[in-house]
């Protein structure tokens, strides 16, 4: 308990009883940020540019910079945080842990160290290999828009012994060349899908729709879980940007009969952090809210579930906390003249109307799976770099299915921060959700529709405007 909680809940005590309760009020409500003071890795009182996610930030810049608890995880809280690591991490067995299909060994499979794994579409194998693990999510749809009953939304490549994988994944690419005004070169990979050795019952792989994503970055996930919503409504209604092309709108998505805005994910089609679809989907681990195994109903599987429950709603509330509870890092070098012009670029060329650089967490205190209330999660100024709308990206990123209220041209701005460190956590600079963006250029460039005017504005850049940017991006 921070030392301003100890003087908050000692006047209490000593004041009338209809105080007394206002102040329990407040010890649940939020922590108020402007109280603390927040001191850099090497004892000196940081910067306010640097501090990412008010009291969460924190200053680790090497490869755990994603996967650090904040300050205020302490005692009970940081023993379960490490509990909820390690079910995150550990490969689970073979022999009734997951399965019998699965896309991945362990959460950190695809999310080594809490961020972006490279896939192995990028590594040689060019697919889903026949060694090692894929680290990507391959989303398949027929063509009428449904998903398989018996196979759940994405490929399992992998399963126990004696099981016959769904399939795997084989990619080619095709490449484009082309020049900034000022003659240098930059090309773009655009990925080709296609599914071979196919177990199905009935179905061809013709009637396929491939659409390939790659992990997701944690970067911030519990601040993301309890921004405000009404900040996010007064958003929407605000971006509309004719001049610039620019209209985002809310995902709002209908899960067991209720609707929310949908904040996580590439298409913002995730209300919560998908702990137990991830188990169930991505890893063949039952639990109270998927009881079934997510390949029951294949003819080669009937019988597997019973296993029983795999992991409990207390195990997975673990991992929720975990996920919450991580740190964001500190922006870097903030006062680096170059770093501050390509801030100025990136306002110029109107970044900030989509990746927008100020949000606020909502005044109560979010509640994870189980009911443990997070209070310094609520009540703070965020610097994410997205608005969480939606976007028409253009045909270029169209993936040709429609994912929750997100037409297949639509994705959610990416939030940008802790991204400059994604080399040094995930030792590689592939961006998109495909992936196929090997660096910031290509990221930029691929971006169109909403996305053009921006662009367009990035390319008639000089090379020195070009290069602060991506600086800016670097340190972010
Ligand atoms: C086979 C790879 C794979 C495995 C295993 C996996 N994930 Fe993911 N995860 C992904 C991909 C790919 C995405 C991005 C999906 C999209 O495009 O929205 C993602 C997205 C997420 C998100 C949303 C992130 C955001 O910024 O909105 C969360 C949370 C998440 N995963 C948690 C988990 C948890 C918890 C587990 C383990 C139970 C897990 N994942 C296992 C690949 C994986
Ligand atoms: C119209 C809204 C919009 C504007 C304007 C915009 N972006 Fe984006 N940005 C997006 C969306 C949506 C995505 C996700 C696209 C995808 O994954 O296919 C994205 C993705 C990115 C990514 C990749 C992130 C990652 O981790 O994969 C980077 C980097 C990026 N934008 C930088 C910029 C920069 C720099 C500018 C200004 C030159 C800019 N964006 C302007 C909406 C926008």
């Amino acid at each position: 308990m921070s030392n301003r909680r100890k003087i908050r809940i000692r006047a209490c005590i000593v004041m009338p009883r209809v105080v007394m309760l206002l102040c329990i009020t407040t010890f649940f409500a939020c922590d108020r940020q402007e109280d603390i003071i927040i001191k850099d890795q090497y004892g000196k009182i940081a910067d306010a540019a640097q501090l990412s996610a008010g009291t969460s930030t924190i200053f680790n810049i090497g490869n755990s910079a994603y996967d650090t608890p904040a300050s205020w995880v302490t005692g009970n809280l940081l023993t379960r945080f490490y509990a909820g690591d390690k079910l995150y991490d550990d490969n689970r067995s073979t022999e009734g842990g997951k399965g019998p299909l699965y896309a991945g060994s362990s959460c950190g499979s695809c999310h080594n160290h809490a961020g972006r794994t490279l896939p192995s579409m990028y590594t040689k194998d060019a697919g889903s290999g026949s060694s090692g693990f894929s680290s990507q999510l391959v989303y398949i749809t027929r063509q009428n828009g449904f998903f398989f009953r018996n196979y759940g939304r994405v490929l399992h490549d992998q399963s126990i012994k004696g099981v016959e994988v769904e399939g795997k994944l084989k990619v080619h690419f095709t490449e484009e060349e082309f020049s900034f005004p000022d003659g240098e070169k930059y090309s773009l990979q655009t990925p080709h899908y296609e599914i071979t050795e196919w177990y199905a019952d009935s179905i061809s792989p013709k009637d396929l729709i491939v659409d390939v994503h790659i992990p997701l970055r944690h970067v911030g996930m519990g601040q993301i879980m309890a921004l405000d919503h009404d900040e996010l409504r007064r958003l929407a209604a605000l971006s509309n940007y004719p001049e610039y092309g620019i209209s985002g709108r809310l995902s709002m998505i209908t899960e067991r009969n209720k609707q929310y805005i949908g904040v996580g994910g590439n298409k913002a089609h995730h209300a919560d952090l998908t702990v137990e679809l991830g188990f169930s989907s991505d890893l063949g681990v039952t639990n109270d809210r998927y009881p079934l195994e997510v390949c029951e109903g294949q003819s080669q599987n009937i019988g597997y579930s019973h296993y029983g429950i795999q992991i409990t709603t207390r195990e997975m509330e673990d991992v929720d906390l975990y996920m919450s509870a991580l740190g964001v890092p500190a922006r870097r070098n903030v006062n680096d003249p170059e770093v501050k012009r390509g801030e100025d670029n990136f306002y110029k060329a109107q970044c900030h109307l989509c990746h927008t650089p100020t949000l606020h967490t909502r005044q109560d205190a979010p509640v994870l799976l189980n009911g443990t209330r997070l209070p310094w999660l609520c009540n703070q100024t965020i610097h994410p770099y997205s608005d969480f709308l939606l976007h028409d990206m253009g045909p270029g990123l169209d993936n040709h299915v429609r994912t929750g209220s997100a037409y297949s041209y639509e994705w959610r701005t990416t939030p940008l921060w802790g991204i400059g460190l994604q080399q040094m956590v995930n030792g590689h600079t592939h961006f998109l959700h495909d992936g196929r963006a090997r660096n910031f250029i290509e990221a930029i460039m691929w971006h169109d529709a909403e996305g053009a005017v921006s662009r367009e504005l990035f390319k008639r850049m000089s090379k020195d405007e070009r290069d602060a940017l991506v600086s800016f991006l670097n340190s972010l």
